[in-house]
Order: C-alpha cells, then structure tokens, then sequence
C-alpha cells in the first residue's frame, strides 16, 4: 500500500471533472493535477506536439511529485499519446478513451449513439475503432466540437455564444436522431447545461468522469498501490497559466476553492 499521490493531467480545467469524480470515490487519495492552460487547446495539435507536452507533464509529474499512477485527463491526448506513456513510464498509465467507450457502451438506451470531442480526438479514430469493437450493432455518429474547450478555458458555460456555436456544431447529432451522447472531451461536462439545451430531452448525456474514477479504483487495488491513510488528502494544482486564473475560473467551474495552486514555467514561454 502507497501513499505517493497520483498524477492527474490536461491541457487546462476539463480534467477537473476526472479529478473531481476520483476525489470522491477515493478522498484519501492524495492527487496532483496538472493544468496545461499556457498551451491550451490540444485539439487542433498535431499528434506529434501533443505526444512531446503529455510526455513533459508526465515527467515533471514523475520527477517533482514521484507519483504512482498516471491518469491522462484529456481525450485528445490519450487518443494521441497514451502508447507512448504506457511504454515510458513504470507506473499503471490510465487514459479516457477505454472508459468513455465502456461508459457509452453500457448506459445507450437505443441504437444510435455518438461522440462528441476535439478535432485531434475524432479524427484519430480512437473511439470508432474501440465502439466498433465493444457495440458493434449500435450506429454511431461522431462530431468534432472546435471552440468548446476555448470558453470553458475562459470560464463561460452557459451564455448565448456557446449556445449558437453549440447549434451549428451539434447538427449532426440532432440530425441523426442521436439517443445516447457521449461527452468525450473532458472539458464539455462543464458545458453540459448547455448542450443539453440545445440537444433536448431525447437526447441522453454521459460523462466519462466516474467510469474513469472506477478505472482508476481498480487498478490501484490491483497493483497493490491504494493509499492506507484513512482522512480526506491533500490536492495540489500546478498550472502553467496564471495562478490567479486558474484559481479563479478553477472554482467558477467547481464551486470549491483550489487552495494549494503552484504556477510551472515551461523553458521559452
Ligand atoms: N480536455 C481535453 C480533452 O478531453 C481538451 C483538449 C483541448 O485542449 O483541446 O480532449
């Protein structure tokens, strides 16, 4: 049993919402959190940039905080980057494309299904190919959702522009008569309102976040890797934007405040 904290990273705030359900399955779980917000968005990266800064974060996770578990809070770079992770580092590596797929997988209702995420993350294919696998008979459709991760980054969920852009860019979901929506990109939970607004009732949202925590559960009890301590843990936040920010938009989104925020410098920025 290990009481080294787990690491926890994404280009900025999405990641919150995996943070926020591991927290509570497991409060005394010491965590580390990563926010990349200096290099934000990683959608529209090429798979190569967002390989080099998922591998950097790791690193500095590894070296500063001597985690014990990684956890790739970003679909983008866990379609893009988690092989590379995987092979990299000794420790169990935990990404969000197997358990948003199982999750879609269990909780559609109907037939027709879909994914919403970044540019990087559908067009990598991740979850085509892992849907096709585990719901072969189900017909799915996938949007990329470009702009989405931006106002969350800014703080802004529920004005008239993320409703507009969420009209144009959901079209393919309403026109397909999508049932059962998977909201695959860790930042659009906080934009779930929303979505759903413009999507309607039919439409059913699931988030990823808590079959990730349940993941991320059972590979500490399998590798022998849980915490003994038996009170609520410490959560340390690094971000490589402003602080002040990440604070403030940290705990517009949350509604708790993010106390212990340590800012990181990346070489050239
Ligand atoms: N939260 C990241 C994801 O799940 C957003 C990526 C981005 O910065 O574009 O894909």
């Amino acid at each position: 049993m290990d009481d080294r904290p787990v690491g926890i990273f994404d280009s900025g705030f999405g990641g919150l919402t995996v943070l926020r359900a591991i927290n509570d399955l497991m409060p005394h779980e010491r965590l580390v959190y990563f926010g990349d917000s200096a290099r934000y968005p990683y959608g529209p990266k090429s798979r190569e940039e967002v390989s080099a800064y998922s591998l950097q974060i790791a690193e500095l996770l590894a070296e500063r905080y001597d985690i014990k578990m990684l956890v790739v809070a970003c679909n983008t770079a866990s379609a893009q980057a988690l092989p590379q992770l995987v092979e990299r580092f000794p420790i169990p590596v935990v990404g969000m494309i197997e358990p948003g797929a199982r999750a879609l997988a269990m909780q559609s209702m109907g037939e027709r299904i879909g994914v919403i995420g970044t540019v990087g993350t559908i067009g990598s294919g991740a979850y085509q190919t892992r849907l096709s696998q585990i719901a072969p008979k189900k017909r799915l459709v996938c949007a990329a959702t470009p702009g989405f991760v931006e106002f969350v980054e800014r703080g802004e969920t529920d004005t008239d522009q993320v409703k507009v852009l969420a009209e144009r860019l959901l079209r393919p979901v309403i026109d397909a008569k999508v049932q059962t929506l998977l909201l695959g990109c860790t930042h659009y939970p906080f934009l779930a309102r929303a979505i759903g607004e413009v999507l309607g009732p039919e439409t059913m949202l699931v988030s990823s976040s808590e079959e990730t925590a349940f993941e991320v559960r059972h590979a500490l009890l399998e590798a022998e890797l849980a915490s003994t301590s038996a009170g609520p843990a410490d959560i340390v936040y690094l971000t490589s934007g402003d602080p002040d920010e990440f604070r403030r938009v940290g705990r517009s989104l949350l509604g708790i405040e993010l106390r212990d925020v340590v800012p990181v410098k990346w070489a050239g920025e």
